[in-house]
């Protein structure tokens, strides 16, 4: 496979890589560039940050799981390359210094690629931009001291970094840039992997060192990555990322932002899909529970063949989804309504960690009566799922404290949860119980998050 981009302004082209070389490898093993350092492989830590930028801007992405075809046609900036050309260090490497932001240093190149790319794009919520790398020594007070020092610095000239046309490394099957050809190759070579933004298939590589024999990388074909704000809807194709999927939801429904907010890391954000998080059929994914509390309609395609279903529909059993051999998600529709979602993630950590239970409910009420119940949750069996028995006990009941501790009771015939290292299936059970209850209080005007009752 045909590779270019640029590196810290210079441009490379490799011929015939294999698909599944990892960027971090590259630049460690190829091109003897250390300053990207290795911590976890998985995406965890931040450790290994690069800068990329494309069409749509600079974002900061996790080099251990971004395969090199994931950038073609891109500019990544390495921390080699944050200094100026004539070694004059940025902003942020000075700030880091005067701020005794570093002790032992193996974090610091990921935190100065992350504090740079937040520079450039003049983020200054520096807890939400370096919420994806991790510091075991220094401790984060005076890194966010570093980053707040520096907010008015203007950027160096050479941070802005521009893509390359590279057109001509496209390839009918492997990178394909055409959804109905493709969609037809792929009917007749399912056991291909797609890739979407590798936030899970690269872990495959990395941790269960599996080699993934044939590939299909769907990031060039411009029909997956739409988004349209229509009247009624907002469709959304499968290859948007969490970051962008976050912009287009904020307005409209803030609770499924906040929890957007709470997926992964920046950097996984910047990465991850909510085609792919749909598509790996997770019973803990995150997306699913609230796309199904709003009522979204997934949307597939196999050959010419295209059809949509309710999202909830798509999950069948644990690891069985209603995708047929050769048939790839396009996108979703997200019905635009009066919002009354709210979403509760309970995880061990604030940031970057998997759902014990995550709870989107969705109530409507009229007239002090509940009209609408969609209670969907993730971590509570073997596939996102509906609270039916709660909801029944619901609808059309009096919207009161009594009726919700009814239906806290019929949840317990909606799920069997398992216990496992994230949760015991009774603290599953209790607190899945509680968000009902907590949406209630949360209506009702009592402040319930952490952030609306600390100082
Ligand atoms: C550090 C870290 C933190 C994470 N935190 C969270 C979190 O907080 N919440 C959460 O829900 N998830 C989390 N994840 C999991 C992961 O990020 C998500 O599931 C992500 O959305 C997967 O999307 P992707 O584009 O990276 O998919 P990929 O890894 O590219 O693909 C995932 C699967 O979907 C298939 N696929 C992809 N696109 C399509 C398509 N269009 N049609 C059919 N099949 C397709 C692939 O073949 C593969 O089987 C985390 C992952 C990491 C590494
Ligand atoms: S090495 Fe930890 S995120 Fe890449
Ligand atoms: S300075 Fe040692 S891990 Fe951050």
């Amino acid at each position: 496979m045909d590779v270019s981009f640029r590196l810290n302004g210079k441009t490379v082209k490799l011929g015939n890589v294999s698909p599944t070389r990892t960027l971090l490898d590259w630049l460690r093993e190829d091109r003897q560039m250390t300053g990207t350092k290795e911590g976890c492989n998985e995406g965890d830590c931040g450790a290994c940050t690069i800068i990329v930028t494309d069409r749509n801007g600079a974002k900061a992405l996790n080099a251990c799981i971004l395969f090199l075809p994931q950038l073609d046609g891109k500019a990544i900036r390495t921390v080699e390359g944050i200094a100026a050309p004539d070694g004059t260090p940025h902003p942020v490497q000075n700030a880091m210094v005067e701020h005794h932001g570093s002790q032992c240093g193996f974090c610091t190149p990921g935190f100065i690629t992350s504090m740079a790319t937040a520079h450039l794009n003049g983020e200054t919520d520096h807890d939400v931009a370096l919420a994806g790398n991790l510091c075991r020594c220094t401790g984060y007070a005076p890194i966010v001291r570093a980053a707040q020092s520096v907010e008015a610095a203007p950027v160096p000239p050479h941070m802005y970094d521009a893509p390359l046309d590279t057109a001509a490394n496209a390839t009918e099957h492997s990178t394909p840039t055409d959804l109905e050809t493709f969609a037809v190759w792929y009917e007749q070579n399912p056991e291909t992997t797609l890739i979407a933004g590798a936030t899970d298939v690269g872990l495959w590589v990395t941790k269960q060192m599996r080699t993934l024999e044939h590939v299909a990388f769907l990031n060039r074909i411009p029909e997956l990555a739409t988004i349209t704000d229509h009247e009624t809807c907002i469709d959304v194709g499968a290859m948007t990322t969490l970051t962008d999927l976050d912009k287009v939801i904020a307005p409209h429904y803030p609770g499924f932002s906040q929890l957007i907010q709470r997926y992964g890391s920046r950097q996984v954000r910047n990465a991850a899909t909510i085609g792919g998080n749909i598509a790996n059929g997770s019973p803990i994914g995150d997306g699913s529970p609230a796309l199904i509390a709003l009522g979204a309609t997934l949307h597939l395609q196999k050959g010419h063949q295209k059809r949509s279903i309710l999202l909830e529909d798509f999950f069948v059993a644990y690891g069985q989804q209603d995708r047929a051999k050769g048939e790839l998600v396009t996108g979703i529709s997200i019905p635009k309504a009066p919002d009354a979602l709210k979403c509760y993630k309970l995880s061990k950590r604030f940031d970057q960690d998997i759902s014990a239970v995550c709870g989107c409910l969705w109530i409507q009420t009229s007239r002090g009566t509940v009209t609408t119940a969609r209670l969907a949750y993730g971590g509570m069996a073997g596939t996102p799922a509906r609270a039916k028995n709660a909801e029944a006990a619901l609808v059309g009941q009096p919207w009161t404290k009594a009726g919700i501790e009814t239906a806290m009771q019929a949840m317990t015939q909606d799920f069997t949860p398992l216990s496992d290292m994230r949760a015991s299936a009774q603290y599953r059970m209790e607190t899945a119980q509680n968000m009902l209850l907590r949406y209630w209080f949360e209506d009702k005007g009592t402040l319930s998050s952490v952030h609306e009752v600390s100082p």
